[in-house]
């Protein structure tokens, strides 16, 4: 299924590549990584500013054994799409809103970070380098991922002397092997992804590591994804391991509060004002995970799952099943007008998006 039909051909002028489409099956684009032809790095001293960072032809990076992010896990990430539109201009999604969460990360994680300005013209440049790597309209996106590291040797636990801001992109499709079909979800009893006072509302790395295990176990007894529950009182609604939830009742739309243990997902709050613009109530609670049972809907949403419809969710033992198997009206529904802003086939009346 691997889409490459040869290796991308390296340049040291992009500009004149970047006018053609890589030479890639597009229609089988999955949520793997394939290598394109530029990353972006920029770097910092401990109390200094990033200084002007450059694209460079995508590699192998070197860092010292001994590196921050390697030893005691000083790192964040983001994650945001770069959509080509039917006139074959590239659209970002509110670049500004990754950057401002790596900020409010980097706080947390006792790092320097870059400046939004800095954050969006290093995804722009990015994006243009990598142009051809950008998917036809309709067949995918261009998924961006900057990375902010302790890239400076440490021994003792501190904060790394030296930082390290890179992006790099790559082409994706669907998340979920399942595609746009429903996905099936268990709800983790043990296990928990985040803890008051802890680091799960904010992008780092780490959050990832600890629910590989769950994930592992849940995709080999066939499930799509793992749904955690408050680590206190084991019962309210968190996330899943890469997405925020949301509860569909009637004219309802319920998802787990912003409250430190979740993420605060570009996505959920873009399909927030989304839903509300549309006549929904939207309400952000505590979701005890009582209500999964009588809800009419359950979908997903992250910038690497979108908009994904939940078509069961086992807990305790029984399965709650939602829908013929198909997208729900509501989930249907939000799907289609985000992605639409996204891709530039509706008016963005809210200046969401950024042409470049
Ligand atoms: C995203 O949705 O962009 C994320 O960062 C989740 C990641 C696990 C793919």
């Amino acid at each position: 299924n691997y889409p490459f039909r040869r290796a991308a051909v390296l340049s040291d002028s992009y500009s004149t590549e970047a006018s053609e489409l890589a030479d890639i099956e597009w229609d089988n684009l999955g949520f793997g990584f394939l290598p394109t032809d530029y990353m972006y790095m920029m770097k910092c001293t401990r109390g200094g500013n990033f200084s002007k960072g450059e694209l460079q032809q995508f590699g192998k990076i070197e860092l010292s054994p001994s590196a921050g992010v390697l030893n005691y896990g000083q790192g964040l990430f983001e994650g945001l799409k770069a959509y080509r539109k039917e006139d074959g201009n590239i659209l970002l999604f509110r670049p500004e809103e990754n950057a401002l969460r790596m900020r409010l990360g980097a706080e947390r994680m006792c790092m320097p970070s870059p400046t939004v300005e800095q954050f969006v013209e290093a995804v722009k440049a990015t994006v243009l380098a990598n142009k051809r790597w950008v998917p036809p309209s309709g067949k995918g996106s261009l998924y961006i991922r900057p990375l902010l590291m302790g890239s400076g040797a440490v021994l003792g636990l501190a904060p790394a002397p030296e930082y390290t801001f890179l992006i790099y992109v790559s082409p994706v499709g669907n998340y979920f092997k399942e595609g746009v079909a429903p996905i099936h979800l268990i709800v983790e009893n043990e296990l928990h992804r985040a803890t008051p006072g802890g680091t799960g509302g904010v992008k780092t790395i780490g959050n990832y590591a600890a629910v590989l295990k769950a994930q592992s176990v849940a995709k080999a007894k066939g499930y799509s994804d793992v749904l955690y529950l408050d680590c206190v009182h084991k019962k309210y609604l968190e996330e899943v391991s890469s997405c925020n939830i949301f509860v569909v009742k009637g004219n309802v739309i319920s998802t787990p509060a912003i409250k430190g243990t979740i993420l605060p997902g570009i996505t959920r709050k873009s399909i927030i004002d989304v839903a509300r613009s549309r006549g929904f109530q939207v309400e952000e609670r505590l979701v005890p995970v009582e209500e999964l049972l009588d809800a009419d809907e359950v979908f997903c949403t992250g910038t690497a799952v979108v908009v994904s419809p939940v078509g069961s969710i086992t807990y305790k033992g029984e399965r709650v099943s939602y829908g013929a198997d198909g997208f729900g009206a509501v989930s249907q529904q939000l799907y289609s007008v985000l992605t639409r802003l996204q891709m530039g086939l509706i008016e963005d009346k809210m200046d969401w998006t950024v042409e470049l």
